[in-house]
């Protein structure tokens, strides 16, 4: 036995959703999503619909499935003891975007469960939930394994305030490969908003 399976990255994920109208267009509004395409089902199938959602050039990052007959509504259901996803993490282009995103959902009101650096993997990052209580993460600057194959020894997880972060000291510890300009968001923006088919 001198193979195994090797998949090069973990690539979209596929939802259940109860509403998925509700669901498509919270995605498309708040993450700036697009509908690539839209599959109906069977009548006779558990779902009524897929609808394939993109966020850059690949097709869809997110699959997302109406459930044909969901189980009734429990109310609250952001036990993180459930089993299941814990999360879906989104990159940012840059810290500019993360912070954009920041006042974005303080805006819209939208339930923030936390913003943090430390911990495995050390990116900067806020949490939140979207309308069916599926944790949401947007992140910044998580660390690559370098050439030793070893992650770098984490700090503990601090709580923060990403809109009054003081980036430039913390971006002095992460190290040389993390810029506050590492990408621009300007090229980001022009694929999936500006040139993309309506
Ligand atoms: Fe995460």
């Amino acid at each position: 036995m001198g193979t195994s399976i090797r998949p090069r990255r973990l690539e979209h994920i596929g939802l259940v959703v109860r509403d998925l109208e509700m669901m498509v267009e919270f995605y498309c509004e708040t993450l700036g999503m697009q509908v690539s395409d839209r599959m109906p089902y069977p009548e006779d199938a558990p779902i009524t619909e897929g609808v394939f959602l993109r966020c850059n050039a690949d097709h869809h990052s997110i699959s997302m499935f109406g459930a044909r007959n969901p189980p009734p509504a429990v109310g609250d259901d952001r036990n993180e003891g459930k089993l299941g996803m814990h999360h879906v993490a989104f990159e940012m282009a840059s810290f500019a975007e993360l912070k954009a995103a920041v006042r974005y959902v303080r805006e819209r009101e939208l339930p923030i469960r936390s913003m943090r650096i430390g911990g495995p993997g050390c990116q900067i990052r806020i949490y939140f939930w979207d309308p069916e209580d599926n944790l949401i993460e947007l992140y910044w600057a998580l660390d690559k394994i370098g050439w030793d194959g070893r992650s770098r020894p984490w700090p503990p997880i601090e709580e923060i305030d990403i809109e009054t972060f003081d980036i430039e000291a913390w971006l002095e510890w992460k190290g040389p490969e993390f810029t506050t300009d590492s990408l621009d968001p300007a090229w980001e923006r022009e694929w999936t908003v500006d040139k993309a088919p309506t």
